[in-house]
């Protein structure tokens, strides 16, 4: 399983891409009407939707064989979680379903999607890394994504509990954030210089990290946040640990700081009240109807 993409809705697409691309570092990817869907270095067709329209998250994008999306969707039909068939309309196709999980966090899988070629580019994100979501409830959040989609929870900390899908630390987290929306979306830059000059570029624009430049306990990552200008917080990030599959959860004892730090390196000062604004404004639309799902291989 992978995190592909995540599909926006915001009131001006347009606006919102030419940020993405023209100073955080994307490429365009291709438009379809009012949509822009930007994309990163690596194989896959886009990696951030932008759809036009009241601000929200149509879904997180993640893909999977027709074997794992054989079984998932078997559990998600067994779970009783709202959930549909769908074949995508994006760039690269593909069929599966989108779930909703109880607190409306809206996941899509899809086998069968095209790759696109690889493009050149030092600064352009190679993919996305994690996208995290905000949780009223994260433990259940965390314990649904392992029973009903086989994800595995890597580690809990005081505000978080890390989830991953493949061999990555996490591709996805749960904020103990007391409601539910986006969190922050997390692209993975190809190293360290690459982070720090995406720092550059954003600070030739007058921006500073709303949290930055760092290195993170679990998973290890090096990130730095931003508050993008059209409301969504959007990180750089690389060097995820990778774990095996005997990882020893840790729990939120395991991860703790001495006074004053919050990170590695403790370079930064953390602006919490400008990105727990920002963390509240993109909650999830569900606009479609339940429907049965397959719960055999097509
Ligand atoms: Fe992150």
């Amino acid at each position: 399983m992978k995190l592909r993409s995540i599909e926006l809705i915001t009131p001006d697409a347009a606006k919102a891409a030419a940020f993405l691309t023209d100073i955080w570092g994307m490429a365009p990817a291709e438009q379809r009407g009012t949509t822009h869907y930007l994309r990163g270095s690596g194989t896959h067709p886009y990696l951030v939707a932008l759809e036009e329209g009241q601000e929200g998250v149509r879904s997180t994008t993640f893909l999977c064989e027709e074997t794992e999306l054989a079984s998932l969707q078997k559990r998600v039909a067994e779970s009783g979680l709202a959930a549909k068939p769908v074949v995508s309309e994006d760039p690269g196709g593909g069929h599966g379903l989108i779930v909703e999980l109880p607190e409306g966090v809206l996941f899509r899988f899809l086998a069968g999607s095209a790759e696109a070629e690889p493009l050149d580019g030092r600064d352009l994100p190679v993919k996305l890394t994690h996208v995290v979501l905000n949780a009223a409830d994260a433990e259940a959040a965390g314990d649904v994504a392992e029973r009903v989609l086989g994800f595995q929870v890597s580690d809990r900390t005081k505000a978080m509990v890390f989830v991953r899908c493949n061999d990555s630390h996490h591709s996805t987290a749960f904020a103990r954030a007391g409601f539910s929306s986006l969190n922050h979306i997390a692209f993975e830059m190809a190293d360290i210089d690459a982070v720090f000059r995406g720092i550059g570029r954003l600070r030739d624009q007058k921006m500073a990290p709303a949290w930055g430049p760092g290195r993170h306990g679990p998973g290890a990552n090096v990130f730095a946040y931003f508050i993008a200008p059209f409301g969504a917080v959007v990180e750089f990030s690389t060097a995820v640990e990778k774990v095996a599959d005997d990882y020893k959860v840790g729990a939120p004892e395991d991860w703790t700081w001495p006074e004053n730090r919050i990170d590695h390196w403790g370079l930064s000062e953390k602006d919490n009240a400008a990105l727990r604004e920002a963390e509240q404004r993109f909650r999830f639309h569900r606009d479609w109807v339940a429907a049965p799902l397959a719960t055999t291989a097509a």
